[in-house]
């Protein structure tokens, strides 16, 4: 259910946009009932580029908002780590691109964005510990038990902020799309093996 208004608005627009990502072949492995291990692996190491990349917003979303709101994007880098070195992975050496992000509205934009795939994490990482699956799972759980509560904290300040909804909503689609740009560059230097 939407938290509010501005909510309501990033989840309509970037709706079509979400159903590419988690129907994107490298992610698919996160949707199995039981993933395969070697494609669970890759799509963790496709992702680690992205979170690398992600910690400078964080930078400049504190000197920005100077108030530290949503989920520890550095406790999910070291949980995404740890969980590659588990599966004896390393991180896709590609450095990925990240849309620059100089105002208040696009920060929002952005956090809405990776804050929110953290939900998607917490319920592929339910599905696994119900499958009884051996896989790393720090990194999709990393949200926590109270995900749902800094969640709509995070929404609650968004709205509070009063930004350009335009521009949350252009600099969330923004990233949609540099995110799949990034994962469409891995499958280019990596095809993607099915099991
Ligand atoms: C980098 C990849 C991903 C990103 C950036 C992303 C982003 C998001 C965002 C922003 C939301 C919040 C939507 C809202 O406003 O309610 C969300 C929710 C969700 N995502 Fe993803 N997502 C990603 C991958 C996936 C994958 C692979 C799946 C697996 C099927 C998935 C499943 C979900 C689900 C089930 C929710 C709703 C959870 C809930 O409402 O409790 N996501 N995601």
């Amino acid at each position: 259910m939407a938290v509010n208004g501005l909510h309501r608005a990033l989840r309509d627009a970037t709706a079509p946009l979400h159903r590419q990502l988690d129907h994107h072949p490298l992610l698919q492995p996160l949707t199995q009932p039981v993933p395969d291990r070697h494609g669970y692996a890759i799509a963790l190491a496709a992702l680690q580029p992205i979170h690398v990349a992600y910690q400078t917003t964080l930078a400049a979303w504190q000197t920005h908002f100077a108030q530290p709101v949503g989920l520890d994007a550095r406790a999910r880098l070291d949980a995404l780590d740890a969980d590659l070195a588990t599966l004896d992975q390393s991180p896709f050496p590609l450095r990925a691109r990240w849309p620059e992000a100089d105002r208040g509205a696009a920060l929002i934009g952005q956090r809405y964005v990776i804050d929110g795939s953290a939900l998607g994490g917490l319920a592929i990482a339910t599905r696994l510990d119900r499958t009884g699956s051996d896989l790393p799972r720090r990194f999709l759980a990393a949200g926590g038990a109270d995900l749902p509560a800094r969640w709509r904290a995070l929404l609650a300040f968004a709205e509070q902020q009063q930004p350009d909804p335009a521009a949350v909503i252009d600099a969330a689609c923004t990233l949609f799309h540099t995110l799949l740009d990034h994962l469409d560059q891995v499958v280019a230097l990596q095809p993607v093996r099915y099991p």
